[in-house]
């Protein structure tokens, strides 16, 4: 069922994560200049691009062999403001941590608060064609619901919600639009990335995504391969097999979640899979509709 959901600003919210964070967020959350904020709809590659944005700050600090992305799942490294509304933990308050710091949040563009864009902090939005990112989230809430038993919504029931907006964080047209226009408004502050992107052209993306953050790579690190060597680690192949993200769990003050729900595919065009021709018609028609006049388009298949 859907009971657990509730409309806040015309965004859809999983009750855990309750009001008072994101009204916690809106009026304390002060990013400094050097920080950064990652933020996706869930099931867009939150995970993968928190392993790129650790990997590609904290290059040199350490070797292949030692790096914690090899023993320490990603949301660890770069922790979900959410799980911290839920255990009314308050978001970690950047002034008690060293910047640059990564942070990350699902929340929608409208609730960023004014000091986030006073901040002059840099916002990296990530997002994910809509038939993958539904595929993705549905299985994913099918693998919590082992863990936190309730009835589950049928593959039917959950695409005629997500269709509706009614999804965690939905709709999704709207938080991938309310970022993307942001990226147009303020182009050096808000970069606006793709799933399927960074699948197809990964060098040329991670070296975009460096230089944005304000860690270009120099060419003398492109030639000693350290491009290819962080696509490598942070690869769905690498990270999937890894024994922490395949049975290990991640903290967060008092609680924690397995990892291994993170990983499945890692695929674009998983929905062929799932969706029948019907409903991959009706999601192409709605995306179309709400993207319409906004130079805005999904790669959602790599076939040619
Ligand atoms: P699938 O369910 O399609 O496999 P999020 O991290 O935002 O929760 O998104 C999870 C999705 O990203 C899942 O998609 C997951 O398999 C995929 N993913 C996780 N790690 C990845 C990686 N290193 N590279 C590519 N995709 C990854």
């Amino acid at each position: 069922t859907t009971e657990h959901m509730y409309q806040y600003q015309g965004f859809w919210y999983h009750s855990v994560v309750g009001l008072q964070g994101i009204m916690w967020v809106e009026e304390h959350f002060k990013p400094r200049h050097e920080d950064l904020l990652l933020v996706s709809a869930p099931k867009s590659g939150t995970t993968w691009f928190k392993s790129l944005m650790f990997a590609i700050m904290n290059r040199g600090q350490y070797d292949c062999s030692t790096h914690p992305l090899l023993t320490t799942s990603p949301h660890e490294l770069v922790p979900f403001s959410e799980i911290f509304f839920h255990l009314n933990i308050p978001f970690p308050n950047p002034d008690t941590l060293s910047p640059p710091q990564i942070f990350h949040t699902h929340l929608p563009f409208t609730s960023l608060s004014q000091s986030v864009l006073d901040s002059q902090c840099r916002i990296v939005y990530v997002c994910r064609n809509p038939k993958d990112t539904f595929v993705s989230l549905f299985h994913f809430l099918q693998k919590k619901e082992e863990e936190n038993p309730r009835e589950p919504l049928s593959f039917e029931e959950a695409f005629e919600q997500f269709c509706k907006g009614v999804s965690v964080y939905g709709p999704f047209w709207d938080h991938v639009l309310g970022y993307w226009k942001a990226s147009l408004e303020w182009p050096e502050r808000v970069l606006f990335l793709k799933y399927e992107d960074m699948k197809v052209d990964s060098s040329f993306h991670l070296k975009r995504l460096a230089e944005f953050m304000g860690y270009a790579f120099s060419l003398e690190e492109e030639k000693q391969g350290l491009v290819k060597e962080i696509l490598k680690l942070c690869s769905f192949e690498n990270q999937s097999n890894l024994r922490v993200n395949k049975t290990g769990r991640f903290r967060v003050g008092h609680m924690s979640m397995e990892n291994n729900p993170f990983f499945r595919k890692g695929e674009v065009g998983d929905w062929k899979n799932h969706l029948t021709a019907e409903m991959a018609e009706r999601l192409d028609r709605i995306t179309g509709q709400k993207l319409n006049g906004y130079d805005l388009r999904f790669l959602d298949t790599l076939d040619k």
